[in-house]
This record gives structure tokens, sequence and C-alpha cells, in this order.
């Protein structure tokens, strides 16, 4: 395949407008994928993507298809619609020349059609209009062609009105692609420049790497050295995508493919590496930013035997999403662990649900908490609070070897973890993470997420009308007050309608406090929260007394307490009760005894023990969740 007829393009939408029914049939039509049902949505491979109806990470397939008796080679990369994975969406376009942008005739622009819109528009990538779903018989294409024109400035003309489902009109969604999106500029001629756009890990043949070249070729035998790491691999595979892996002899410049060279470290296939031939060094390509994780929690096995085994699960899930950052962690409660970073709280389900899928390991969880930061007072202080850090955590990380991330001599920290909140005394200001929210909405909806959003302490930026029933809000959010619950509090109010994606804002002042949870005396490790001064009253309350629902009844009375510091700012108090399981036994038969015996030691293994008092291990998560 000549350079002229490549295409290398993804398909961008918000979620459930269709992108992997589009990408099903685009499949079909060029003969990848054969016309059944079992091959519904095959690029969502993930048995979490499967349940969840989502696409968590971006596949890539290769499509061959004859467009006026020229061959063309067709490379598309699926890409995840949820806000939290829009950085897997823009490392899939750094492979593109171009996208197709699929908006729901039904529900017109979203809020991530916005966002992705101009992940695509920034990185200088044609874009295909495409009004999906008009099969529905609530579809009203003209009204989302307007809105299209209204708020991308694309000609309403532009648009391609198909049924994805129906395969209504998607031959033109393809012969757009081969008119409208140029080829990759890039000659086979030219020494190899290969990006490293993703990376997979697979039990037996270690880590695959998807690659797009840039010039040259590549092919089995040859060496290869990675940019970033100066290592030297030899290839023992190259091959395509459809959408299995199937080995070829070479890739040429503009394709997109896989390749296996014996990279068996988890850390070797850096994601934005540029991969070059041995003693032909290129420039290496920009690369990608890192992931920047919004919310962190701490990971600890249940039982500490466990600990080798949830560190390589742990090792290799990390290399198929990059985008989680692990620190070793400890805590006295919980003993050895980590402190993972995700890009917001579904990324963190995701990945403690593909834990428990894809490697059968089940662990406990912290409270989600946003990277704050402290600006410390003074000089003096500074010392005081480094030398507390540095004392105490110094060594705990020696002897834990723990990666402790802190600006030493700096008058400003980040912490990650509210255990290592600094004390009000030595600090001048502490600050909170912002981001910027899109929120779209049918008009009727605007007073009750005004309220929503005021209650969340954000302030208003801007409201556009973008036809004559939609809205779409942007305002300034604290993260740590969207961060659990607020994308289910906008859908139930809004019954489903109103969509919300955000980026980063920076960081601004706030009056925060470190909030602890008690029982009986001994704090939760787990509920421990940094938490804004106004906030944590309530906040306390509702924590108590859904820890009150959650904890069974025990032996003795239990005292569920918030507290700041010393002072105790809400209680709840969960009465005794006598459970004993052999009561009814009569003393008499002995193997139902053992039996019965061994069913509630059985039950404690899924409980936590707080002091001398059992939580159930789920507990916590499910106090965070506000219903
Ligand atoms: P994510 O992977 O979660 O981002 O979703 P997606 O954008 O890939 O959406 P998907 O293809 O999974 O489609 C979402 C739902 O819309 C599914 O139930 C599809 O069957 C349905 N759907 C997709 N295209 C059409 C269409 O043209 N007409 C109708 N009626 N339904 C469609």
């Amino acid at each position: 395949y000549p350079v002229e007829s490549i295409r290398n393009f993804s398909i961008i939408a918000h979620v459930d407008h269709g992108k992997s029914t589009l990408a099903d049939r685009l499949l079909e039509i060029t003969g990848t994928i054969s016309k059944t049902d079992r091959n519904k949505q095959v690029l969502d491979k993930l048995q979490v993507e499967r349940e969840r109806g989502i696409t968590v990470k971006a596949q890539s397939a290769s499509l061959f298809y004859n467009h006026e008796g020229i061959n063309y080679l067709l490379n598309l990369i699926d890409t995840p619609g949820h806000v939290d994975f829009s950085y897997e969406v823009s490392r899939s376009l750094s492979a593109c020349q171009g996208v197709i942008l699929v908006v729901d005739a039904n529900e017109g622009i979203q809020a991530q059609t916005v966002a992705n819109f101009y992940l695509a528009f920034e990185a200088q990538l044609s874009i295909i209009p495409v009004i999906n779903k008009i099969d529905l018989k609530n579809a009203d294409p003209e009204r989302v062609e307007k809105q299209i024109e209204k708020l991308f400035d694309i000609p309403r003309d532009d648009c391609i009105r198909i049924s994805a489902k129906q395969g209504t009109n998607v031959e033109k969604v393809l012969q757009k692609v081969i008119e409208k999106i140029p080829p990759p500029q890039c000659n086979s001629a030219d020494p190899l420049k290969a990006l490293v756009f993703d990376s997979t890990f697979d039990h037996y043949r270690g880590v695959i790497a998807n690659i797009a070249l840039f010039g040259g070729e590549i092919a089995k035998g040859q060496k290869i050295v990675s940019a970033h790491t100066k290592k030297r691999y030899e290839v023992n595979e190259v091959g395509i995508l459809t959408p299995n892996e199937q080995p070829t002899h070479k890739l040429y410049a503009g394709q997109v493919g896989y390749l296996i060279a014996g990279m068996k470290e988890v850390t070797e296939a850096q994601i934005g590496d540029t991969l070059f031939l041995y003693k032909q060094p290129v420039e290496p390509l920009p690369g990608f930013k890192s992931a920047k994780p919004m919310v962190f929690a701490g990971m600890y096995p249940i039982d500490q035997t466990e600990y080798n085994n949830l560190k390589s699960a742990l090792e290799r899930l990390t290399l198929n999403d990059s985008s989680v950052t692990v620190h070793r962690d400890s805590s006295l409660a919980l003993g050895a662990g980590w402190r993972l970073g995700f890009l917001g709280l579904l990324h963190m389900e995701v990945f403690n649900q593909r834990l428990e899928q894809e490697y059968n390991m089940s662990v406990i969880l912290t409270a989600p908490t946003v990277p704050y930061k402290a600006v410390l007072s003074s000089a003096k202080l500074i010392k005081w609070e480094c030398r507390r850090h540095t004392l105490l955590y110094y060594f705990k990380c020696l002897l834990t070897g723990l990666h402790y991330k802190q600006e030493y001599g700096k008058d400003e920290i980040t912490i990650i973890n509210p255990a290592q909140f600094p004390d009000k005394l030595s600090v001048s200001e502490y600050l909170e993470p912002t981001v910027l929210g899109t929120i779209v909405t049918p008009h009727e909806y605007i007073g009750k997420i005004i309220t929503l959003c005021q209650d969340r302490r954000a302030v208003q930026k801007d409201m556009l009308y973008i036809d004559e029933n939609r809205v779409m809000l942007k305002y300034l959010f604290p993260l740590n007050e969207i961060v659990v619950d607020f994308y289910d509090a906008l859908k139930s109010l809004s019954s489903g309608y109103a969509s919300f994606d955000y980026e980063d804002a920076g960081y601004q002042s706030a009056d925060l406090i470190k909030m602890d949870i008690l029982v009986n005396g001994n704090p939760v490790e787990e509920l421990a929260t940094v938490i804004h001064k106004d906030k944590a009253y309530a906040a306390g309350k509702l924590l108590c007394e859904r820890l009150k629902e959650t904890i069974p009844r025990q032996l003795f009375e239990i005292a569920i307490q918030a507290a700041i510091g010393k002072k105790i700012i809400a209680r709840e108090t969960l009465k005794a009760y006598r459970k004993n399981v052999v009561a009814k036994c009569y003393g008499g038969d002995i193997t139902r005894r053992m039996k019965l015996l061994k069913r509630q030691a059985e039950g404690k293994r899924l409980m936590r023990k707080i002091g001398n008092v059992e939580v159930p291990r789920d507990a916590f998560i499910r106090v965070l969740k506000r219903e």
C-alpha cells in the first residue's frame, strides 16, 4: 500500500452515541468481520467494557476497502467516550489525520461532543460530522445539524445522516474518509520512526506495542532502539490488527500496527516513545503529556500474604493502563500497600473491577481524594514540617520502599494522602484543584442545575443557548466537589438528559481541614478525608449516619464519630446486639455446630477489624457514595 492510499482515522463521540456500532458496520462493509450477531462490538474487548457497555481502552483495526478501482488501507482507532478517559482519546488522535465525529440524532450535541471536537480541532485533524440513529422515532437530524453549524462552525451540508444500527449511509462515511482525510505525510525510504501509542501485556508473548510509522519500514529480525530507554531489541513479530493481531512481513511508513520485540519488563514500552533502527537514530517524536491523575486512593491487600500477588497484578494492569500512577505506601491499620492515582472515579472503579475480573484480586480501597497543595508559612516552619515529614516518612519510605514525593525546601507541598495533611500551624495557605465543567442540558432543568452547582461551590463562567431549548453552561468547580457523585446527581435531577465533561483549570485557595472518622475511638483510615471547612459538619454527620447503617450490630455499643483534630463534630451510637450462631443448636449436633462456626469464620474474612469492631470491607465505598 503506497502512502497515498492509507488513511488513519478515529471515531469520536459522546458516550452511547454509537461509535462502537459504527465501527462494527465499517468492519463488516470492508469484510474485516462477518455479519453475525456474535460480532457485536468487536472492538470492545475487555470484560468490563462488555458489562458496562462503555469503551475503556482504545483498540485499533485495519480495514481494506476498494473505492473507484483503488485499494485503500484504512486504519481505524476506536476511542473511549467517558470523560475519565479523554486522555486515551488524545493519545489515539496522535496517530490519526482525521476523525469521524458522531452525534446522536435524538440527543444532539452533548458535553463530550464539545470536548472531543476541540481535541480533534486543536490537533488540526479533518473532521467528518456524522449524525447517527436517524432511524429513531424522535430523531431530529435537522436540529442537530443546526447545532453543529452554530457551535463548531461546520456547514450543515457537510453532515452525513446515518443509522449505524441499520447500516444506512455507512458506505458514504467510508467514501468521505477517503476523500476528506489526507494520507499521512511520510516516506518508507526515510529511516524508521515509529510512535508507540499504546501497549498491552500478553501473558505468553510479553509486551505488545501498538505503533504508528511516521517514516521508514520495520520487519522481523531487525534491531531497534527505544529513544526513551535507549535499550536495544530484536523484532520478533510485526503485523496489523484486524482487529486481532495478524502477522505481516513488514510494516511501512504511514501504517498502524503492532510490534513484539521481547520487551518483558512492564516499564519498557513507554507510551509516546519513539522507536528507530539500531545505528540509525532519528529525532524523537514529541511524545505525550503524561496523564494527570485527578483522584488518589490507597489500595491494600485484604491479607498481607497477598501482597506479592497484588503487586504483580498491579504491574501488569498498569502496563495496559499507563494513566494510573502507583506509589508504594503503608499504613498502620492496613499494612503495606500503594497510593494510586486515577483520572476519575469511574476510572478507579473500572481499574478495581479489572483487578478482580482479570487477576482475581480483591482489595481494600480508601476514600478517594484529590491532590491538594499547602503553601508552608515560614522558613523555620518549612524546615520543621519537612523534618517532620522527612524523618517520619523518609524512614518509612526507606523501610517500605515508598517513593515519597515531597518537594523538600520548597514552600509548597502536594498532598495526595489525607494522612500527610500538614498542620494548620505551619501552613499559610491551602490550595485545591479546580476544573472547568461543561454541562449541556434541556433548558427546563437549568434552575435545578444552577442550584446543584452552587451547592458544590461552583462559579458560573458562561451560559449559551445552542438551540431554542438546549443550553450549554460552563462552571468552575472545585474538583473534590464533583469527583464522587456530581455526575450521578446531575443525571438524576435532569432525568438523564444533562451531560457533563470537564477539563483541568489549575489551583485556587481554599479553607481546608482534615476530618477523621472514629469507631469506638479508633480512626478509620479508609474514611479520613480532606474537606472544605464549611462542608465538614454536614459531611461528618452524614458519614456517621451512613456508617451506622452499614456496620452490623455487635456484642457491645459502638460510638461512631467525626472529628477535626481532637474536636468531635458528629456522633452516632450503634446499640449492642447479641448474635450467637450456635444458640439454636442446643449444644447437640457437633457437625452442624462446626458448619455454622465455619460459615461465620468465612463471613469474617469479608470484615475488617477496627479496634475490636468488625466492619464489612465494602462499607467504606458504600458510605462515600451518596444515593
Ligand atoms: P461507548 O463505547 O460507551 O462510548 O458507546 P458508543 O458510542 O460506542 O455507543 P454504542 O455503539 O455502544 O451504541 C450505544 C447504543 O446505541 C447501543 O445500544 C446501540 O445499539 C445503539 N445504537 C447505535 N447506533 C444506532 C442507530 O443507528 N440506531 C439506533 N436506533 N440505535 C443505535
